[in-house]
């Protein structure tokens, strides 16, 4: 199919051609969330497609290690929906909105037991049952989990049940943007980058789900893959979504220090889950002072800060860190429980953790903002655009709990695919409008420009180190405002960037337009950043040091004439007979 304009010359023709495909469900991204809404639509008979930037199996997903939060209540009984709930408003600090923490609740027994019937090989107890482990913040041990590999377990699984239903997807397309009916405002398809022939591709759906993970990759320090560059937000912002609290960043405690080629990679949860204690230079088991109660095993905003306030007061290690020792536990548990663990310090570090302690610091580990969704459908502010996983926004409010990103990902990644699937089956095909296709096509081909322009690797580098020097764990409005003037440089910079010549495999291409996706994103965290001027979960600000009840909204970040606006919008009540089950 070409695209012609009667100006142009053969080869720029050419250069502009793309491929066409037709389904009825597009789903971008093929983490926990991608697959299993592919399952479900694909299972209520919708012709799906799933697309993926990078290979197939490699996904964040495999990033949650721990464990998969549901209130099964194997080891402890009196565990139950309703606990789980509160945990996750609680922590959240009661920024959740409370319908999606109700389904995900529930939901997410069905979900584990489903996987396992999937063929997930949980750890067992000794009755047989799945095996739960404590995280931080769980009022019971809610983790079930397949040794530290629970991501991994889960991501195999669900590509063993696509392939097997015979799924069609394409791995190495990167999309750039999603289309919208002229009439409807629905929807309507994709643009998309064969990463392999550099070829365009034009997908027409009845209904798009996003499922492309988060933007871990802005900052430098970070538990995140090359991929998670925040495309799916900046596509869906570009779309008209509305994005929702986008300054939740969370950076999770326990992140790798040393060799400098993993630093931030992460240091599971279950680390201390599994008895792990954290001490500061001179010995002390700090978190003591900042949680007596539930010491290691706090919420992650707090043992994070905990961790940074030892290291920026001068109680950390010369490499910037603390320990975190499990040597306690013996070797043949640890090497059970924690075989990845075992290995990543053995073979990076040098470090075999059943002896010696391990260093580490807090790393970016996942964004609790996103694109805003209906509890029920997973459905963004535009019809027909759907999003779940760390894209969207909704669930965790201010502050995730380990492991409940796993079982998120399995909850709202069904529903998506349901409603998707529903949707399409009641529409016709709706359309892409050709102009709009040039005008994308021009867009992703402008960084091929001859004249001369900025590096995107250097861009990136620049944009990484911007977020880590500006928009952190405890923030105030200088460092913003300074982080947001640099983001406006970097903008104007990014305005001329260029990529190598050459379609096939080229990441600079592809790293010219991830960067101003990564800039929108940016943008996005530091104005909400700005605007939440109180402390709140992951959100700290030094000059707003206390949570404030007028802050108990939701920010709204939307694009309007052209700028970018906020908007706030009150957390929506929880029903009486709910907010008697949620416990401060
Ligand atoms: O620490 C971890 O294993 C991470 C789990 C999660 O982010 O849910």
């Amino acid at each position: 199919m070409w695209s012609t304009k009667t100006q142009t010359s053969r080869v720029e023709a050419e250069d502009r051609a793309y491929a066409e495909k037709t389904c009825d469900v597009l789903i971008i991204g093929a983490g926990g969330a991608g697959l299993r809404a592919a399952i479900e639509s694909h299972d209520k008979g919708a012709k799906t497609l799933v697309v993926c930037k990078s290979l197939l199996g490699k996904a964040h997903t495999v990033m949650a290690e721990g464990g998969i939060a549901a209130a099964l209540g194997n080891v402890d009984p009196k565990d139950g929906w309703q606990v789980h709930f509160s945990d996750t408003i609680v922590e959240g600090q009661n920024l959740s909105n409370w319908r999606m923490a109700e389904i995900f609740a529930k939901e997410a027994i069905d979900r584990v037991y489903e996987l396992e019937g999937y063929g997930a090989l949980f750890d067992r107890t000794s009755e047989g049952k799945i095996s739960q482990r404590p995280f931080g913040a769980h009022t019971y041990r809610r983790l079930c989990h397949i040794g530290d590999r629970t991501g991994l377990e889960l991501i195999r699984t669900l590509q063993d049940q696509v392939i097997k239903r015979g799924v069609p997807f394409m791995d190495e397309v990167a999309v750039t943007k999603v289309f919208r009916d002229p009439k409807s405002g629905k929807a309507s398809g994709a643009l998309g980058i064969d990463i392999r022939s550099g070829g365009l591709i034009l997908f027409r759906s009845k209904a798009v789900i996003l499922a492309t993970g988060g933007c871990g990759k802005v900052y430098q320090v970070t538990s995140n893959s090359y991929e998670s560059t925040g495309d799916g937000i900046a596509v869906a912002y570009r779309a008209g979504a509305q994005l929702m609290d986008m300054e939740m960043i969370q950076f999770h405690p326990t992140g790798m220090i040393y060799p400098a080629g993993v630093r931030g990679l992460l240091v599971t949860e279950a680390v201390r889950g599994e008895g792990g204690i954290l001490t500061n230079v001179l010995g002390e088991r700090f978190m003591s002072k900042y949680d007596p109660k539930r010491m290691e095993l706090s919420a992650r905003d707090v043992v994070a800060r905990a961790i940074y306030s030892e290291i920026t007061e001068g109680r950390g290690t010369k490499s910037g860190a603390v320990y975190l020792d499990v040597s306690h536990r013996g070797a043949e548990y640890i090497k059970k429980k924690l075989p990845s663990m075992y290995d990543q310090f053995l073979e990076f570090a040098g470090v075999d953790i059943t002896k010696q302690k391990m260093e580490v610091a807090p790393t970016v580990h996942y964004q609790m903002g996103g694109v805003r969704v209906d509890p029920e459908t997973a459905e963004s502010s535009v019809k027909g655009l759907y999003a779940a996983g760390e894209v969207a926004c909704g669930l965790h409010g201010g502050n995730r709990l380990g492991g409940n990103s796993l079982s998120d990902i399995l909850v709202f990644g069904r529903r998506a695919g349901a409603a998707a699937a529903e949707s399409a089956a009641k529409t016709g095909m709706e359309s892409v409008e050709d102009s709009e296709v040039e005008k994308e096509i021009d867009r992703v081909l402008s960084v091929f420009s001859d004249s001369p322009g900025a590096n995107p690797f250097y861009l990136k580098e620049e944009i990484a180190k911007n977020m880590w020097e500006h928009v952190g764990i405890i923030r105030n409005e200088k460092d913003l405002s300074a982080g947001l003037v640099q983001v406006g440089r970097l903008k104007a910079e990014a305005m001329g960037v260029r990529a190598q010549k050459g379609r096939a495999y080229n990441q600079s291409w592809l790293d010219s337009l991830q960067v101003w996706d990564m800039l929108l994103g940016c943008e996005a965290i530091i104005r909400s950043a700005l605007e939440r001027k109180e402390s709140r979960g992951a959100h700290t600000r030094s000059d707003f040091p206390q949570k404030d009840p007028k802050w108990l909204v939701n920010i709204i970040t939307v694009e309007k004439g052209g700028r970018m606006t906020h908007e706030l919008s009150p957390v929506p009540q929880a029903p009486q007979e709910l907010e008697v089950l949620i416990k401060e």
